[in-house]
């Protein structure tokens, strides 16, 4: 392992443990990400002794600050751009917001048995007598070659002393893509309820890096299977399942929607883009009806999804802001390429699309083509052929109107300046008018051709243009 410690600040760890005569490993993450040979910026070292006192010798001998956290019994300092943090070995659980003083005290396996799971139960010796040995109790080393989650501990005390813990253990499924021990799983499973006991925020943040793994469908199959979904996400958990009515079944938007979430991961990294994917069709049980003749539809969905965004998002202590919007408005608009691939693509439909998608359209567009999940190879070329087509419209309306982030050459202002009017029910109708009369291509979106337009309109109202 000793080749795995190139980066001089083990050297000088080493040299203090020396010197102090205390023992100090490396655990942890940065130990499990050396062996899947994944960079890592966060170093922990856990000392047989005091962390706090064992950290600040060190911040003395690189003349750097030391971020101390006595509650915790922890201490921090930078180093390039490597944070190293110092613990004491404990015997008690690393819980993940713990405000209660740790034990410290314990040798190193009591530490590494406190751990969640043996993949980050590794340790790697600072200690002259062994420097760069590893020190694996728990066979983590062969768990990580097995790419398999297991604890420690007997799952059901690992769970319990921190439940955050059940989410971690499905994320870092989900991020390395490993099995999950059996026993494990029936632990989360009996023990779901307490995730209650977590903060939302740390549960969100868990649930965030399953979003953003390349196939976040391994984690929410695991979320729904052990129950966790039901409890943290109901809307999403609701989507599953199959009704039948004379014999007329309709798609299982659970696995739809994670189709559609694997798919859009392929062209995307965007964290609210995959968000937008999660919740295309999250009204789809609620607007959901068999209608007789015809079979399932969810008229609306797309309407009644993108009002429950907002809900959606403070459940999750998600942010309210212009990312949750960005994810609404592709909730809401997520239909119209569709619609519009399977109708005769023309202009007017096209500039539709434009105006209300505006900046966001590119993402639409990635967002329809993820949402293709037929098997059927003859409508999947159907569908993509004629998103091609809608594309190259797009692009062409796009050059010849610009009508990405667009206003309509005449304002409501100079409408009421124009005919000498006050905010009302005539100023509206007119500005719609232009409007629509620009984006069907009646006449161009110019300022003189809106302006004649206008004059018309006005007349028709029984409007005349004041002189000035
Ligand atoms: N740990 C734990 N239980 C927790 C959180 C952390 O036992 N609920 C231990 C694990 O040994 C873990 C280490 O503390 O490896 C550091 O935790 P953290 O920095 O949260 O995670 P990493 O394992 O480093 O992984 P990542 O950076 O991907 O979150």
């Amino acid at each position: 392992m000793q080749q795995h410690l190139t980066n001089p600040i083990f050297k000088v760890l080493a040299n203090i443990a020396e010197q102090t005569k205390t023992e100090a490993y490396v655990i942890g993450g940065f130990v499990r990400d050396l062996f899947l040979n994944r960079p890592s910026k966060d170093i922990d070292v856990v000392i047989l002794g005091n962390g706090i006192d064992f950290a600040e010798k060190v911040g003395q001998q690189l003349k750097t600050k030391v971020a101390v956290f006595k509650n915790f019994g922890t201490a921090m300092l930078k180093y390039n751009d490597l944070e190293i943090e110092f613990v004491g070995a404990r015997k008690e659980s690393y819980r993940s917001d713990s405000r209660k003083p740790i034990v410290e005290n314990g040798t190193l396996e009591d530490d590494q048995l406190r751990r969640d799971f043996t993949i980050n139960a590794l340790a790697i010796s600072l200690n002259a007598d062994n420097y760069g040995g590893l020190v694996d109790p728990f066979n983590g080393l062969a768990d990580l070659e097995n790419k398999f989650i297991r604890t420690p501990l007997d799952p059901e005390i690992t769970f319990s002393d921190d439940p955050l813990r059940m989410m971690r253990a499905i994320r870092f499924a989900t991020q390395l893509n490993f099995d999950i021990d059996e026993v494990a799983l029936q632990a989360i499973k009996t023990q779901k309820e307490r995730i209650n006991i977590v903060s939302k925020e740390r549960i969100t943040d868990e649930l965030n890096k399953i979003i953003l793994a390349k196939t976040p469908s391994i984690g929410f199959k695991h979320l729904f299977d052990t129950g966790l979904l039901h409890l943290i996400f109901p809307q999403m958990a609701n989507l599953y399942g199959v009704d039948i009515i004379k014999g007329k079944g309709h798609k299982d938007n659970f696995y739809h929607t994670l189709q559609v979430l694997d798919n859009i991961c392929e062209t995307t990294d965007d964290l609210w883009l995959r968000w937008a994917a999660i919740l295309h069709d999250i009204a789809k049980p609620a607007t959901k009806r068999f209608e007789e003749g015809h079979g399932w539809t969810f008229h609306g969905h797309e309407d009644k999804g993108a009002r429950m965004v907002p809900q959606i998002f403070a459940q999750l202590k998600l942010p309210l802001n212009e990312k949750m919007k960005y994810v609404q408005k592709l909730v809401q608009l997520h239909l119209r390429p569709i619609v519009l691939a399977q109708e005769k693509v023309t202009d007017s439909a096209v500039r539709r699309l434009l105006f209300e998608a505006g900046e966001e359209i590119e993402s639409l567009m990635l967002l329809c083509n993820a949402d293709v999940t037929t098997k059927n190879e003859y409508k999947i070329k159907k569908y993509r052929n004629n998103f091609e087509l809608v594309k190259q419209k797009l692009k062409d309306v796009e050059e010849r109107d610009q009508l990405r982030n667009w206003q309509p050459p005449i304002s409501g202002n100079d409408i009421m300046q124009t005919f000498g009017l006050d905010a009302g029910r005539e100023v509206g109708l007119l500005k719609n008018a232009i409007r629509e009369a620009i984006l069907e291509g009646e006449i161009t979106n110019s300022y003189e051709e809106a302006f004649t337009f206008m004059l018309e309109k006005a007349k028709q109202l029984g409007l005349n243009q004041v002189t000035k």
